[in-house]
């Protein structure tokens, strides 16, 4: 599979990455991941205009123009005939050796953007059995709308669930439920959705967006608006979600079960009308 290496489709092996990349001394860049279905993008405009809006965010001066980047990575989709799979994209602050925190002079630095993709079809078994969860304090920034490729406190709380074989772990910060560590949270007590509101404590998912708009219009009752640790351990229902994760049941949750154990009847419902929006 070709990769693509600045605004070039190369092979893997010849990507050189210097080892005084932002990006890899300071996590200095952001990233996306886009779902294709039947070999297309799904929500693409979206997933690039987030990142514009992160660029904005660092004042970080895209190489691009949001249609050059658009017609770039569909480039490599068509390029390594993606069906069903992701592309992971990330664009890097550039070399921006002697290595200082500041900011470098724009003029000074190229940034650095990367694309690779990847096979992967929709996991129906998971999504119909649902998965396990923690809870956990979220130990993150305050600066959880950006989608930086600095993800340690994300993958600090992630590794916290793989350690008791959770797939996932929901974070709370000051008693409220955020996001969990890769996706969105969401829970259902007596027929209403709820999820956090967009804001600097979560990722404005794009999954998310879609869910809201998916669910209103089927006249389904949806709050964004905080909820806290204790309404999510006494939810109906709870799911996660995320561009590669869909809608995703969470059936317990620290060990214990979420309602009856099962998925249940909103998640299901929500899973078939974003199969209808995908498929
Ligand atoms: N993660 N919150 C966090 C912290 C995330 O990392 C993600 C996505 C989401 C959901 O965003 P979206 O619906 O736009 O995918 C929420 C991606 C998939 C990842 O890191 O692989």
């Amino acid at each position: 599979m070709k990769v693509i290496w600045n605004k070039e489709i190369v092979d893997r092996a010849s990507v050189k990455i210097d080892l005084e990349d932002r990006g890899y001394q300071f996590g200095d860049g952001l990233y996306e991941v886009i779902r294709a279905y039947n070999g297309t993008l799904f929500t693409i405009d979206e997933h690039i205009d987030r990142m514009f809006r992160g660029a904005d965010k660092i004042d970080l001066k895209m190489p691009f123009t949001k249609e050059e980047l658009k017609q770039l990575i569909i480039s490599l989709i068509k390029e390594n005939q993606i069906d069903t799979g992701n592309i992971y994209f990330q664009l890097t602050r550039g070399n921006g050796s002697p290595r200082n925190h500041a900011y470098p002079d724009p003029e000074k630095v190229t940034p650095v953007f990367t694309a690779s993709t990847t096979v992967v079809p929709r996991d129906a078994v998971l999504m119909s059995k649902g998965v396990a969860a923690i809870t956990i304090p979220d130990m993150r920034w305050l600066h959880c709308d950006i989608k930086s490729i600095s993800l340690l406190g994300n993958v600090m709380a992630k590794h916290e669930a793989h350690k008791v074989g959770a797939f996932e772990a929901i974070q709370h910060r000051d008693g409220i439920v955020t996001e969990a560590s890769s996706s969105n949270s969401w829970m259902i007590k007596d027929d209403v959705i709820y999820t956090h509101p967009d804001g600097n404590l979560i990722l404005a998912g794009i999954t998310k967006l879609v869910i809201l708009k998916i669910a209103r219009e089927a006249g389904l009752k949806v709050k964004e608006e905080p909820y806290t640790l204790e309404q999510l351990k006494q939810a109906d229902e709870v799911f996660i979600s995320s561009t590669t994760l869909e809608v995703m049941p969470v059936v317990t949750l620290d060990g214990a079960s979420v309602g009856d154990g099962k998925v249940g009847p909103i998640v299901t419902k929500l899973q078939e009308l974003y199969a209808q929006e995908v498929t």
